[in-house]
């Protein structure tokens, strides 16, 4: 593909699509790591001489819609402040946008027009319209082929890579394609269901498949053990054991049960095996914990998305945080994608020791399942006319 690292900018239209979809609270930007990520793209496109537009969705609005609580204002601010200049939002853009050399502004969430998700021709035809150069940066919608990731760059004069979407993709090439073995994978999170692609592409290229959260739940069933209430799937216990044929699943020595899912839920420690029927587990017990950290600290590739109980309650957060000073301290190369994984990341403190932290949390784990991301197989082919 072509990279916006190897254009000239300058006094160039630069329209830039990134993944500016950052959790907000009162009108205020209560999480700002994409906003971060994207920060660099931006100062080289603004130090280059640049007229820098910046587009994003905000959320799920009613497509076609404007609607306040969606609206990118309080990411305009926050960019203001990390950028330390002004950046303003405009509201009506599709028309054409007023920008100077060096100057960035925001426009209003892509989602508000209609025809965004869809695709649309003509939709994309005005996106394109309003730049020299379109750049795709929003690795975490790089999964959705819509009219501002996929759409405008084919009408754009000249469709190029933004070094966020190039790190990215180059990072999770380097864990996928080649590995350093051993190779672990930790798939956390409540359903076997909205993950069983990407369990499935792991199962064959992993040496180790470590599954946590309500997933590891489906798979203690399908070994025959107790689960109680907890959260598990009875009609996906064929494909588990399918899966436990396929690849190693260490499941749990010991978990972490309580009679009741809340913040001030009693949290009690029994071997798996006794998991009662009034029982849920909320998170892997300590002895599962150590022998996981053991496995993950001889392990030369990690990649990580979910965590393994109930970490936004520090009683059900201990296993979660094993692991994670487990890959803090590995000396293999570890990834780590996904807003509940990069929570935890936050919460454990050890963004610094992960070698690397995707943006993306579908885009992340379609990546992973070995899909074609469209926006990417859009900037491939017009890199070949
Ligand atoms: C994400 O948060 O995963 C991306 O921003 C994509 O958002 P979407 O799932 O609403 O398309």
């Amino acid at each position: 593909v072509i990279k916006m690292t190897d254009l000239d900018l300058s006094n160039k239209r630069v329209l830039i699509r990134e993944d500016l979809n950052v959790p907000v609270k009162d009108g205020k930007v209560t999480s700002d790591a994409r906003i971060r990520a994207a920060l660099p793209t931006l100062k080289l496109a603004l130090e280059a001489g640049a007229k820098v537009i910046v587009m994003s969705h905000l959320g799920r609005p009613t497509e076609g819609e404007y609607a306040e609580e969606f609206s990118m204002l309080p990411v305009a601010n926050h960019l203001s402040q990390l950028l330390g200049q002004e950046v303003p939002l405009v509201k009506d853009w599709l028309d054409g946008v007023e920008v100077e050399s060096g100057q960035l502004v925001l426009v209003e969430n892509v989602r508000f027009n209609k025809g965004e998700k869809k695709d649309d021709e003509a939709l994309s035809q005005k996106m394109a319209a309003l730049c020299d150069i379109y750049v795709m940066d929003a690795f975490g919608t790089a999964h959705r082929a819509q009219a501002s990731t996929h759409g405008v760059g084919k009408f754009a004069p000249v469709a190029c890579a933004g070094p966020l979407l190039a790190a990215e993709l180059e990072a999770l090439e380097k864990a996928l394609a080649k590995p350093a073995r051993p190779m672990a994978a930790i798939v956390g999170g409540s359903k076997v269901s909205t993950k069983l692609t990407v369990l499935e592409s792991l199962s064959d290229t992993v040496d180790q498949l470590i599954v946590g959260g309500g997933i590891a739940n489906t798979f203690l069933a399908a070994a025959g053990f107790p689960v109680g209430k907890s959260l598990y799937e009875a009609d996906l216990i064929p494909q588990a054991k399918a899966l436990m044929e396929k690849v190693s699943i260490p499941l749990p020595e010991d978990v972490v049960v309580a009679t009741e899912f809340a913040a001030d839920a009693v949290a009690t420690i029994k071997d798996a095996k006794d998991v009662a029927a009034d029982d849920m587990i909320l998170d892997i017990g300590p002895k599962a914990a150590a022998q996981l950290a053991t496995l993950l600290e001889s392990a030369q590739t990690i990649i990580w998305n979910g965590p393994v109980g109930v970490f936004e309650f520090d009683q059900f957060g201990e296993g979660t945080k094993a692991l994670s000073m487990a890959i803090a301290k590995s000396s293999g190369f570890s990834i780590a994608g996904g807003g509940d994984t990069l929570a935890a990341v936050d919460k454990y403190e050890i963004a610094d020791q992960v070698s690397y932290i995707s943006t993306g949390g579908g885009a992340f784990l379609e990546f992973v399942e070995g899909k074609v991301l469209p926006a990417v197989a859009m900037l491939e082919s017009r890199a070949q006319n």
